[in-house]
């Protein structure tokens, strides 16, 4: 079977997933949609281009993307035969899309964050497990090559303490630097980092943050989000987490910085772009050995391919938690109180609620 594919959203991340799929034997894009006629045109030319360089320096004959175009996604589902759609739209644009994708019982992998609205997003987890259609997110660090790894030396041991750093520029896109079409960086981007410590120590509990925007709205009074952010988290299994995310690297010219370290009794785990384990003055290092968001393509089209959800490293649910978390830690900045992320998902999303 080969699974055919059509996108709604056709931006930044989809060209990276268009790029993967053409790699794909099982896959096959039939359609593209993006509001603006424009945008399909450009990621066609631009992922045509580069699959064309691709296999050139291979020496492989170059599967194009020869998709039929549409700017409403409706009719795309409506004329065209799919079995699962790519959802790569702007946070703030989700929610219809998904129910039209459910009407025609599609697959689907949605990009992060799947909603800003924890509500949103539980009616479509409500659907997703009513017509058990397979879905999931596009965490893909989750399929980093040294997770596994990650994974086994923290089975084994007792985690006291992580430490997330993130600290990066603003990204360009127009919707970013506005609350509410974007959800601000630690909805947006940090969720990255986020469902990687549930993924690896376990369900966050509670959620205090201090959050401000200080520099990046001197010069651009649109600029609504925060941009600099302290938080404390604390696990279901005890263990504590301190969050530093910033976008101030921009301005200040400094280079970014990013990593999760993970102190734990017999080691300490420090991963970026690779998996370090210090253990006293040792230190052993593991690689990322392939793209991850390849390797989370390929999870998909086989789930789909094979109806086997199981082989997938995060499903809509857990986004979902991981979106309450995110949320839990907006709502704490504002308020200066602590946030119970599960009572929040008992409130706003009953459905993913532990
Ligand atoms: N997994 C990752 O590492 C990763 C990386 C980058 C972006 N993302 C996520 O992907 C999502 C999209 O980001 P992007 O950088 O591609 O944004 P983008 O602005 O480049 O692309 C979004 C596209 O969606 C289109 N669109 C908006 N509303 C639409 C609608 N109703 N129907 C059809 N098209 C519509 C826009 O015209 C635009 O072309 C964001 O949620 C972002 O967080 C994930």
């Amino acid at each position: 079977m080969t699974v055919r594919v059509g996108f709604i959203g056709t931006g930044g991340i989809a060209t990276s997933h268009l790029l993967n799929l053409a790699s794909i034997e099982d896959a096959e894009v039939v359609a593209l949609c993006d509001i603006a006629p424009n945008r399909v045109e450009e990621a066609r030319e631009y992922v045509n281009r580069n699959i064309l360089t691709r296999s050139e320096a291979e020496g492989v004959e170059p599967r194009l993307i020869e998709a039929a175009t549409y700017t409403d996604y409706r009719q795309m589902i409506r004329n065209e035969r799919l079995d699962a759609v790519y959802i790569c739209l702007p946070p703030f644009a989700h929610g219809d899309p998904e129910h039209a994708a459910l009407d025609a019982n599609l697959h689907m992998l949605v990009e992060k964050p799947v909603a800003l609205d924890l509500r949103v997003a539980n009616d479509i987890l409500r659907r997703i497990n009513e017509q058990g259609v397979i879905a999931t997110a596009g965490y893909q660090l989750r399929y980093m090559g040294f997770i596994d790894k990650a994974i086994e030396l923290l089975r084994n041991t007792v985690i006291g303490q992580t430490i997330v750093l993130r600290f990066t520029r603003t990204p360009g896109t127009s919707w970013y630097h506005r609350q509410d079409r974007s959800g601000g960086m630690m909805i947006e981007m940090a969720t990255h980092q986020v469902d990687l410590l549930r993924f690896l120590v376990g369900e966050i509990r509670k959620v205090y943050a201090a959050a401000a925007t200080r520099i990046n709205n001197l010069d651009n009074p649109e600029y609504d989000i925060f941009d600099v952010n302290s938080s404390t988290f604390t696990f279901d299994n005890g263990a504590v987490c301190s969050f530093a995310i910033n976008f101030l690297t921009g301005p200040s010219g400094l280079p970014d910085l990013r990593g999760v370290h993970i102190f734990c009794k017999d080691y300490i785990l420090s991963m970026d772009i690779s998996l370090k384990v210090r253990r006293g003055d040792d230190v052993e290092e593991f690689g990322l050995e392939h793209d991850p968001m390849l390797e989370e393509d390929k999870a998909f089209i086989e789930a789909v391919k094979t109806s086997n959800p199981a082989i997938l490293r995060s499903d809509y649910l857990s986004a979902v938690r991981t979106l309450a978390v995110t949320i839990a830690n907006d709502r704490s900045a504002r308020s200066g109180m602590p946030v119970d992320v599960n009572e929040l998902l008992r409130a706003e999303a009953p459905q993913a609620a532990w």
